[in-house]
């Protein structure tokens, strides 16, 4: 089967990987690289690391605003579809590249495979959100990692090809963290001892892009009373420089501010952290699998296992609140397995196998309106 792989942000690199590495045993897999992340740390250095083949066409639409980006990235998506006519397009999360991939490949009636589907926020305030429910409504495959996904998908009445697969970032973790062990010396190069630091990342726009929600995590971070990693992701740092909050981090005695880091890098050093303090989707995940308390900077989350699990909580950008649970949040329960064996990427290969045998022979339309 044709599988044409449509990705462009750092959490769909490293979800591809795993589904990548496994297409290539069954499929011919197509990979699409929209530009949306570009600089090396995040971006090129997870091809590396993950050994995920060089995309075989990459768009460089690049940065921009909702309406830019995606439209230039359906364009160029467009040409590749109808240029490659694959059999299938995938799909991963709900970043504006995975948008685009699922407009154009439903536009051009190519059946659509979403992968993370049915997480839900309930806010459309969020853009994530409207991506995922709009990428859902598309999808003729929805592969999702949590019965809630299965259920979110039903009360929209969404019940014909849904998969209840397992994650495949916990394919990527259980696949790489002990890779990680071996190959990484992050941990002597920030010089850190296991349990001894907290790790944080802050990149979502309900906190970056209000000055006082990120003036007053920034102050919780350095008032925590605990040494604090600070992998800042490039939203961040353009918006703590724009708010003259950058000198704030630097000064902190307690916060090591780094560049984003590799996924090998970062998950050595969350496995070894005392706590995460984020506001990251996939972090929850992996803080989750690596039992890890996570404190989640963001008033709602799709992944509601880990909160009702007791290893994550969910706090607002308030200051105060903040030092508290990083002073006090303790899980106080075995951590359950939520997200499966690590097989979910294998699952998928097979369901895609019987996708293609019942396909009907002609499929695809020619991108003309027939209006
Ligand atoms: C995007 C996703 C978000 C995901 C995040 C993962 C959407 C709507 N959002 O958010 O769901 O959690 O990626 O990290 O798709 N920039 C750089 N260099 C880069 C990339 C971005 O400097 O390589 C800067 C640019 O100033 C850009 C800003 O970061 O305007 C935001 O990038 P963008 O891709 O629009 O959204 P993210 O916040 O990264
Ligand atoms: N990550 C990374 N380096 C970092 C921060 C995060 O490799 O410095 C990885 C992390 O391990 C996870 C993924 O990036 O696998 C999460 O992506 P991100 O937080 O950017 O997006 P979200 O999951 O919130 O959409």
């Amino acid at each position: 089967m044709k599988v044409a792989s449509v990705i462009g942000a750092r959490p769909n690199f490293i979800k591809c990987a795993p589904v990548s590495r496994e297409l290539k045993r069954q499929h011919q897999e197509i990979l699409v690289h929209t530009g949306q992340h570009y600089d090396y740390q995040m971006n090129k250095v997870f091809f590396d690391e993950l050994k995920i083949p060089e995309p075989d066409y990459h768009l460089g639409v690049g940065s921009g605003t909702h309406g830019y980006q995606t439209s230039e990235m359906l364009k160029g998506i467009e040409r590749v579809l109808l240029k490659e006519k694959p059999s299938i397009v995938l799909v991963y999360g709900d970043t504006n590249s995975t948008l685009a991939g699922a407009l154009a490949a439903a536009k051009l009636c190519i059946p659509l495979a979403h992968i993370e589907a049915g997480m839900r926020r309930y806010d459309k305030s969020i853009p994530e959100e409207i991506n995922r429910v709009l990428v859902d409504h598309c999808s003729n495959l929805l592969f999702c990692s949590t019965q809630t996904a299965v259920d979110n998908l039903t009360k929209e009445g969404i019940i014909n090809g849904v998969y209840l697969v397992g994650d495949v970032m916990c394919d990527a973790l259980l696949h790489n963290i002990r890779i990680a062990e071996t190959n990484t010396d992050i941990m002597d190069r920030l010089m850190l001892k296991p349990n001894s630091y907290l790790l944080a990342t802050i990149h979502r726009p309900e906190n970056t892009d209000n000055r006082t929600s990120l003036r007053n995590i920034i102050e919780a971070l350095a008032n925590s009373g605990e040494k604090m990693v600070f992998s800042i992701h490039p939203r961040t740092l353009k918006c703590l420089n724009e708010y003259g909050l950058y000198d704030k981090v630097r000064q902190a005695n307690n916060i090591t501010p780094t560049a984003p880091l590799s996924y090998l890098d970062f998950i050595k050093l969350l496995k070894n952290a005392k706590a995460i303090v984020t506001d990251s989707g996939g972090i929850q995940k992996e803080a989750h699998l690596l039992q890890i308390p996570c404190i989640s900077v963001r008033n709602s989350t799709p992944w509601v296992e880990t909160v009702e699990d007791g290893w994550n909580v969910l706090v607002d950008a308030d200051r105060e609140k903040i030092v508290r649970e990083i002073k006090e949040f303790k899980p106080n329960r075995p951590q359950r397995n939520l997200y499966g064996d690590g097989k979910a990427s294998e699952k998928i290969r097979d369901i895609l196998i019987d996708y293609e045998v019942k396909l009907p022979k002609k499929m695809g339309g020619n991108g003309e309106s027939k209006d």
